[in-house]
């Protein structure tokens, strides 16, 4: 396992992770925990993995770290116990999908949870505005697409970050993303107004929606 190589999306990913005992969700070849580990970044790890072929990989690769280490045959958090572990990470996989792993079992989902969804992360931001989680940190990644990570923690109360923000723009796009003025973001909903503009002419009603929401989107940056 080369253990210097890994993409900015699991560099931050990994970044994000606390100290403690930790489970990566769709482990495939476990390079996330594998570094982790290396790192001394959490005490240990545990790779889940609902497929028999990395679930193999993963377990040739975290080898080494004898029983800091352990991988899992099974269905997003089935395999865990309850308390097991303070965080979990799900990674490179679609959020609807990401969103049905964490609603299947919420006992088992820990303090906090860091996700990189290879796409909207609309229904990841719903689930955790559902169940008392909020979003402590978000950021857009670059790689073969742009791919955001979000971390979020269980805490009560109403999730300060969608303060002062239209609630619908900020579950599409990101609380962070629109309050830190992320440039990656301004860039994408530029591209997507034109993109979308060209489509107006199409009679559905569904189109002349998004149009609005990222009109609403650009409103959030102060540029002049
Ligand atoms: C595209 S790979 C991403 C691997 C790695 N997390 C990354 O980001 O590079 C998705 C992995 O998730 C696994 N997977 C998909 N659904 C799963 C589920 N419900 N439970 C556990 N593993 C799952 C697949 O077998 C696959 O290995």
């Amino acid at each position: 396992m080369n253990l210097k190589s890994l993409e900015p999306r699991l560099q931050t990913v990994l970044e994000w992770i606390p100290l403690g005992n930790h489970a990566d969700i769709g482990a495939d070849h476990a390079y996330l925990l594998g570094n982790l580990l290396d790192q001394n970044r959490i005490l240990k790890g545990i790779a889940i993995e609902k497929n028999r072929e990395p679930f193999e990989l993963a377990c040739k690769n975290l080898e080494k770290f004898g029983d800091r280490a352990e991988a899992r045959l099974g269905d997003g958090l089935a395999p865990l116990q309850v308390g097991e572990v303070n965080s979990i990470s799900i990674c490179g996989m679609g959020a609807a999908l990401m969103a049905k792993i964490l609603t299947a079992h919420p006992e088992k989902v820990p303090e906090h949870v860091v996700v990189q969804p290879n796409d909207s992360a609309e229904p990841v931001r719903r689930w955790a505005l559902q169940t008392g989680f909020h979003v402590k940190q978000e950021t857009i990644t670059v790689g073969f697409w742009h791919y955001p990570v979000l971390h979020f923690q269980r805490q009560a109360g109403p999730d300060p970050a969608y303060t002062d923000l239209p609630l619908d723009v900020a579950l599409r796009f990101g609380p962070w993303p629109l309050k830190n003025q992320n440039p990656l973001l301004y860039t994408h909903l530029l591209e997507q107004e034109k993109r979308l503009r060209n489509l107006a002419h199409l009679p559905n009603p569904r189109l002349q929606e998004d149009i609005q929401k990222v009109q609403r989107a650009l409103e959030c940056f102060n540029v002049n």
